[in-house]
């Protein structure tokens, strides 16, 4: 829940947008909230948890001209807490009216700041709540901080379409203190925010920790010393030139946006190849994710938070600062959202684009000659990247683009881990101890990351490629042959694969209409990273609900509704069985089709010692690499930095 972020109000005017891609104007938006409002539907009790600008279908987007006239949708979502039910509109500012509006059936709007009030309020006025936490001890209610959490399934007690928030709290010893470091332990509520109902769970009140558990600096006893300052210098400033949210950096040439559920979203991601501008990604985002927990606890065993979808990630975007978010010649771009009342705000900085010196890029010295001197070049990559602050944890989304054409997404996850009270040190193999009466939880962060590519064009395939032990046999007179073994993923059903480190295994997409140098069907291939997959058993509400975390590779032919791997906007509170496995399970061709490649990845997080009282950055992520893509190293025009040149 984003209840901290940094507002900024817009004080310059905004251009209107002049591309499909653009996002909505602070102007677009309060506009469609009034015409939605206008039109009667919404009653006094509504409250808005997300608005942008719906992108047209791909042919309008592929067929727009400089000048050019579009229909100007804007997406508006919310909930009405007078109809308990959340609802799904789109505007359409060109015509002046709501074309499409619906009461969702199974699902709800993220959980928002609105929620969090509610939260607050309901809590304040329950005796039972009151009672529990003063039976741990707690007289000054102040100090306690309450902690909503996305429900994943509703209290049977609850009415069976309640808006369910659940709650854990912590206790404050200091209002600048680590605020996760004194869990209420055994105590939860669940809260009707619509109808005000709270259902209070005590499991029985546990002592609280006495260790400190700070992480602000000057909270921290003691600072290192010795490190001197890093200063990033590019004196002629950066080599990327920005246009509304148009990047050129070198050969690439993308789009970026913020989209409420999928965060940081590029588009129309494209190569120069000698002059050819070729494409490679259509669109690409996070298409949601799920946090489950393995802990039997009361306290835990519920959660399977789905941050994107059921918590408006995008909505939770930090403003990023220079020198400590990111370093170097920095451009930002801002981010509108809309506030619960549907008004426009500004999430100033919320995206970051530099540039970053990455080492070498290529290098070979002709050891036997020494002469002419080495030929080495340096790397540098352009970092798209975005955090989240999602409660207790920090998400990074990291995307990066190499001068040799390779793409690579990275995700850092950091922030403080969740925690149970353990008195007497106990810990299990679902909660290890990390800190004296500390335990955490067991879990796992799974992302999903919708690619839509079109590479050289809309008709691609996939295949899998893996290298395996050749045979035994005249082919292979020393038994010591292995090859790469490439097969083609013809449906829906075929396409749902899984990582296999030991046989390298990936997958290539290709076109078979655009041939390279050699003859060859262009290809750019999917590296993934070892990851697991969902660990929760198949019976388990987590596995129904996050389907999309069963496999490490979906693909799906483009559909232009197809976004979300879950529910998207309306994921809260679903019963399941829908988004990805739900798309794939028509089972349509994927030959020669329009793909979309769904990549699942992710950490399973052991909590340790190290990751108490906040958890340096663990990493995950894939790389998007040309195969066959070009008919060379793309690299070879790199010229030497002046330093290796002389
Ligand atoms: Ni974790």
């Amino acid at each position: 829940m984003a209840e901290a972020e940094t507002l900024v109000a817009a004080t310059v005017p905004e251009p209107a947008p002049t591309h499909p891609l653009d996002a909505a104007t602070g102007a677009e938006l309060t506009a469609a909230v009034g015409i939605l409002r206008a039109s009667g539907r919404l009653g006094e009790k509504a409250f808005f948890a997300a608005g942008y600008a719906a992108e047209p279908p791909k042919e309008v987007v592929l067929g727009f001209t400089p000048g050019g006239a579009w229909e100007r949708i804007i997406r508006l979502a919310g909930h009405d807490r007078g109809r308990g039910e959340s609802f799904d509109a789109r505007v359409c500012l060109t015509r002046g009216e709501v074309v499409a509006f619906d009461w969702v059936e199974d699902g709800q709007a993220p959980v928002g700041a609105d929620d969090y009030f509610a939260v607050l309020k309901a809590l304040a006025g329950d005796a039972e709540w009151v009672a529990a936490v003063k039976r741990r001890g707690i007289e000054d209610l102040s100090l306690v901080h309450v902690e909503p959490w996305v429900a994943g399934g509703r209290h049977p007690a609850l009415p069976a379409k309640a808006r369910v928030v659940k709650v854990i709290a912590f206790l404050h010893s200091h209002p600048e203190d680590n605020q996760y470091a004194r869990p209420l332990e055994g105590l939860m509520a669940h809260v009707d925010v619509d109808g005000g109902q709270v259902i209070v769970e005590d499991h029985g009140a546990v002592p609280m920790p006495t260790h400190p558990a700070e992480y602000a600096a000057h909270r921290v006893e003691r600072m290192r010393d010795g490190l001197k300052p890093i200063e990033i210098s590019q004196p002629e400033g950066p080599s990327f030139q920005v246009a509304g949210n148009l990047v050129c950096w070198q050969k690439w040439r993308l789009r970026v946006s913020m989209q409420p559920t999928e965060g940081l979203v590029l588009h129309d991601v494209c190569y120069d190849d000698d002059g050819r501008e070729r494409s490679i990604l259509y669109r690409a985002a996070l298409a949601d994710m799920v946090v489950p927990y393995g802990d039997t606890s009361p306290m835990h065993s519920w959660k399977h938070a789905f941050d994107a979808g059921e918590a408006a990630l995008g909505v939770a975007a930090n403003s990023l600062v220079n020198g400590c978010d990111c370093l170097g010649e920095i451009h930002y771009f801002d981010a509108t959202v809309l506030t619960g009342e549907g008004k426009p705000r500004t999430i100033a900085n919320a995206v970051c684009l530099h540039e970053e010196d990455y080492g070498i890029l290529w290098k070979h010295t002709n050891y036997f000659t020494r002469e002419p001197k080495p030929e080495v070049r340096r790397s540098r990559r352009l970092v798209v990247s975005t955090i989240v602050t999602l409660g207790n944890y920090e998400y990074g989304f990291y995307w990066y683009f190499y001068l040799d054409g390779t793409i690579q997404v990275e995700i850092k996850l950091t922030g403080v881990v969740g925690v149970s009270v353990t008195p007497d040190g106990a810990d299990s193999p679902t909660a290890p101890a990390i800190a004296p009466s500390i335990a955490s939880p067991i879990h796992q962060h799974i992302f999903c990351f919708r690619l839509d590519f079109n590479l050289d064009g809309r008709a691609n395939a996939v295949d899998e490629v893996e290298v395996l032990p050749a045979p035994p046999g005249a082919d292979n007179p020393h038994g010591s042959a292995f090859h790469a073994v490439a097969r083609r993923l013809r449906n829906e059903g075929e396409a749902q694969r899984d990582v296999n480190a030991a046989t390298s295994r990936h997958w290539r997409v290709v076109n078979e209409h655009v041939r390279n140098a050699l003859g060859k069907p262009v290809g750019y291939k999917l590296v993934p990273q070892a990851s697991s997959t969902l660990l929760a058993g198949e019976g388990s509400l987590h596995a129904r609900r996050a389907g999309f975390a069963r496999h490490n590779l979906w693909v799906t032919p483009y559909a232009p509704d197809e976004l979300d791997a879950a529910g998207g906007l309306f994921t809260n509170l679903h019963s399941g069985a829908n988004g990805l496995p739900a798309y794939a399970a028509a089972n349509r061709r994927i030959e020669d089709a329009d793909v979309v490649l769904w990549h699942t990845l992710g950490v399973t997080h052991v909590p340790r010692p190290e990751d108490w009282p906040v958890m340096p950055v663990e990493y995950a992520g894939f790389v998007l690499a040309p195969t066959g893509f070009f008919d060379a190293n793309p690299a070879i025009d790199v010229p030497p930095t002046p330093h290796c040149a002389t």
